[in-house]
């Protein structure tokens, strides 16, 4: 009998914490203690965020679930997300068995202390472009006439960028071990957080392996070793160097006198930047060779453009502004592409308050990029479409006679981020693909250098095309974690 008494204690117990968990909690699907939304969410699909874009007619604003024990809310709406991301309250991260024990020193390692240094400046430009040559030469040489699959073709130029910058090296973009790296990279951020909303799989060793484990470890464990070893080879030769030459350089100079700097924490940036800034830029440039298979007319523009601008000299960030319509559309690209849905979590700091809901200290929340990418009323509005400079008058005529500025976000359109004479791009609020507040994206610039200089080098070098043999690039084929890239398709090439 006492056995029962037990039980039914517990239960009541569970329900109790479930009722007051829940008080004022924002709105959502179904919850239910222990499992939480799971049995809801489970209808809408497996990624969450993408997800939560279908229940944006029932909750507009923003919408609460439980992932299992751990509150996690979404946040569809312009406006509060703004308020969210700029507040200090919501500026932390999800410390868990991830961050803390597998990829730190049994603490939390990486960026914060690092924010002065530089990714935007003119030194970076001929690093990219000498990384984006070789890639387009290889391509140009070896599949010129031929169907090639693109499957992370960019993701080890793309590291490698970073590798240069950080430490000095680089990898040939055919290299194996690098190859194996990005694949369990990409596989990290496709099962992201799991162990974390279903801390329970930790337990045994089958429920580990759900979650990609072992592999996730060996990730860790292949990055740090690679770079304790790059470390060490930095402090040998520091004293050697009349200034710095890397990223290294500085962190370890800055690092002596001054126990702020630890070489664990080198470590936690040097990773941050990889995982951060390998797979976005890399899924992009999928992204771009896809939106340019199917989107011939605006490939031949950009072409023209560019042929026109600079002809076949190497691109550097000065020729902005002198290729609007190439600019415009590898911020279309982006915008369709989404390629991180939601951004990174932020963490509530401590109980508080939002739009009238109560936040409890380390619930999780997310901002819907994704959700303001495809904003019907907004990419429609011919309002918020002004451009800074323009007079009123000038731009009613324009926007009352231009059928194309209403309600089609679906569509591929990168006039849309163009004035009306076409000789300038847009800044519009609305279009964050690298988040904005207090934990933007630290590598915004040197992403944004990345996808001009790849895309500038690979348009006045290849042509892309829908090929015969194989089915037609399908944006709706996708992988969705914190990343979303396409599924491996295939492009016919043409060397220029
Ligand atoms: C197309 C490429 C990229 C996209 C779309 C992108 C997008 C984002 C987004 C949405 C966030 C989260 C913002 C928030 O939580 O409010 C973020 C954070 C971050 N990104 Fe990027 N990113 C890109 C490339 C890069 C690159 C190249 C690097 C660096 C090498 C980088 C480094 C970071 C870091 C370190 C953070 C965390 C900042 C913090 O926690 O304070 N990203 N990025």
């Amino acid at each position: 009998m006492l056995w029962l008494f037990l039980l039914t204690l517990g239960v009541v117990i569970i329900c109790i914490r479930h009722l007051l968990e829940s008080w004022n909690f924002p709105p959502g699907p179904p919850r239910y203690p222990i499992i939480g939304s799971l049995l809801s969410i489970e209808k809408y699909g497996s990624h969450l965020i993408l997800q939560a874009t279908k229940l944006i007619p029932q909750f507009p604003k923003m919408v609460g679930f439980f992932a299992g024990q751990m509150r996690v809310v979404i946040i569809n709406d312009f406006d509060l997300a703004k308020k969210m991301a700029f507040s200090d309250t919501f500026s932390g991260r999800l410390i868990g068995m991830y961050t803390e024990t597998m990829r730190g020193y049994n603490r939390n390692i990486g960026v914060i202390s690092t924010q002065e240094f530089g990714f935007g400046n003119k030194g970076m430009w001929s690093i990219i472009a000498d990384e984006a040559g070789i890639i387009v030469t290889d391509l140009k040489t070896q599949w010129d006439g031929q169907d090639l699959m693109v499957n992370q073709t960019f993701n080890i130029s793309v590291l490698n960028i970073l590798f240069k910058i950080v430490s000095g090296k680089r990898y040939r973009p055919d290299d194996p071990e690098m190859k194996e790296l990005m694949r369990v990279l990409a596989l990290v951020f496709k099962s992201a957080y799991i162990e974390e909303v279903f801390p329970i799989l930790q337990y045994t060793k089958f429920t580990r392996e759900l979650y990609g484990h072992s592999q996730k470890q060996l990730l860790t464990q292949t990055f740090k070793s690679m770079f304790e070893q790059v470390i060490q080879e930095h402090e040998q030769k520091l004293h050697t160097k009349e200034s710095p030459e890397d990223f290294i350089d500085v962190y370890l100079q800055a690092k002596e006198g001054n126990d702020l700097f630890t070489k664990e924490d080198l470590i936690g940036i040097c990773m941050d930047f990889f995982e951060a800034g390998g797979e976005t830029v890399g899924s992009t440039l999928s992204w771009v060779f896809l939106y340019m298979s199917l989107n011939p007319e605006v490939q031949e523009k950009c072409r023209k453009e560019i042929l026109q601008s600079l002809g076949v000299r190497e691109p550097t960030m000065d020729y902005r502004g002198s290729v609007p319509y190439t600019e415009a559309t590898i911020m279309e690209i982006q915008r369709c592409s989404s390629v991180a849905p939601s951004g990174l979590e932020h963490k509530a700091l401590e109980d508080t308050e939002l739009d009238g809901y109560t936040i409890k200290k380390d619930t999780l929340l997310f901002y819907n990029i994704n959700a303001f990418f495809m904003d019907r009323d907004y990419w429609g509005d011919p309002e918020e479409w002004l451009p800074v400079d323009t007079l009123l008058f000038y731009n009613i005529n324009a926007f009352f006679m231009d059928r194309d500025y209403w309600g089609d976000p679906e569509e591929f359109r990168p006039e849309r981020f163009l004035n009306d004479d076409g000789s300038k791009t847009l800044k519009i609020e609305r279009f964050i693909p690298f988040g904005f507040g207090k934990r933007v994206c630290m590598g915004e610039s040197l992403a944004k250098a990345e996808l001009f200089i790849f895309t500038i080098m690979i348009l006045q070098n290849l042509r892309i095309k829908i090929s015969a043999n194989h089915a037609k690039p399908d944006p709706g084929q996708y992988e969705a974690g914190i990343t979303r890239s396409p599924l491996p398709f295939h492009v016919t090439l043409e060397a220029i």
